[in-house]
């Protein structure tokens, strides 16, 4: 018999329920591409340590967290969309934040991955875990006040990053904050260039769009938002936006 899947279906009146989307597959970039990293049984096991996601990010890992929390505020207000889950313990610090009213809604396509942040988290009526592909969330226009991505584009072929953004900008509300962490392009003499290339050609291998473009050429045509500030960090391999829809 297969475990139950603790995914809370988007669905008025049945938060709370364990269930997942029927009818939404697996993308076939995580399962040829990812499948080591989020879709194997044994990936979470390995990856789920925060060492690991530390050194992957040359010991990076707390600064870009704290740096996309403190972005959210001190006290995170309103309604708060998580598009991915992440290795760590980014949504538990985003929890801890949460003022009594707000809430925490974090979508993944990968059941396994929302059972692992799941086992992660408190019990908290203010979350909810959503089965469902950030290309295509079954969320409102308008319907969120701010949303968190974190190294999440540079995993996404080209037309899956484009729906992902295009949904992004659809459900936060006018004047509400996206903020995207991510790969960026470190300049020729970056130490780490040379590794990175070599792992995004091995391993990433839509990350080097993130090299190539800005996030915001992704954007739909027509549809830049009101605000955009970006900054780069450890010598420019890593990028923050945040863009006020
Ligand atoms: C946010 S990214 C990588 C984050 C980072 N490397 C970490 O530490 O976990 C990984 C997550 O993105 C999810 N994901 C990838 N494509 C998706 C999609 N189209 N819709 C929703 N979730 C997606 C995967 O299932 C996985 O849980």
């Amino acid at each position: 018999m297969t475990a139950p899947i603790p995914v809370i279906a988007d669905r008025p009146g049945r938060a709370g329920t364990v269930e997942a989307a029927h009818g939404l597959p697996v993308p076939s970039y995580l399962e040829q591409d990812y499948w080591w990293a989020y879709v194997h049984p044994r990936a979470v096991h390995l990856f789920e340590r925060e060492w690991l996601v530390n050194a992957i990010l040359f010991g990076n890992y707390a600064r870009l967290r704290n740096l996309a929390l403190a972005e959210l505020g001190a006290t995170v207000h309103g309604r708060t969309l998580q598009v991915a889950c992440v290795y760590g313990n980014l949504t538990s610090r985003l929890l801890a934040r949460l003022a009594p009213d707000a809430s925490l809604e974090v979508v993944d396509i990968l059941p396994i991955q929302l059972r692992n942040l799941r086992a992660k988290l408190p019990h908290d009526a203010r979350v909810t875990l959503t089965h469902a592909d950030s290309s295509a969330m079954a969320l409102a226009d308008h319907s969120v006040d701010q949303a968190l991505l974190f190294f999440l584009l540079h995993e996404q072929p080209e037309h899956v990053r484009r729906g992902t953004l295009a949904e992004v900008m659809r459900v936060v509300r006018p004047g509400g904050k996206i903020v995207v962490v991510d790969y960026h392009r470190p300049p020729l003499w970056h130490p780490m260039r040379p590794l990175m290339n070599a792992v995004f050609r091995r391993l990433e291998p839509y990350a080097m769009d993130l090299w190539r473009h800005d996030i915001a050429a992704y954007l739909p045509p027509g549809m830049a938002p009101a605000s955009a500030g970006k900054r780069t960090w450890f010598g420019g391999l890593y990028q923050q936006l945040v863009w006020i829809r």
